[in-house]
């Protein structure tokens, strides 16, 4: 199923690249630039991540919030979001 009708990206391609590490958003839209154009879908990327994609997340959670940090901002929609969600 479709959680970016955008870029035709799908829960599938969501899960993968949570497994490979990419475990928030903005890395997600990095990968596959999901939820950079219109942005609807980023709360459905939020959602996957929180349900388990991400084996990493436990990890991630554990450490100092700067090291959760994206590598690449290149996501305006995603930051609004995320900032809306805060
Ligand atoms: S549905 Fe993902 S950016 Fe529009």
């Amino acid at each position: 199923m479709y959680v970016c009708s955008c870029f035709g990206v799908t829960e599938a391609q969501v899960r993968a690249h949570a497994e490979a590490g990419h475990c928030t958003p903005r890395q997600i839209a990095s990968q596959s630039k999901a939820g950079t154009d219109c942005g609807n879908c980023v709360r459905s990327i939020q959602a996957l991540l929180g349900r388990g994609a991400c084996p990493r997340r436990e990890l991630l959670e554990s450490r100092a919030p700067e090291a959760l940090e994206p590598e690449v901002a290149d996501a305006a929609s995603v930051a609004s979001v995320e900032q809306a969600a805060a």
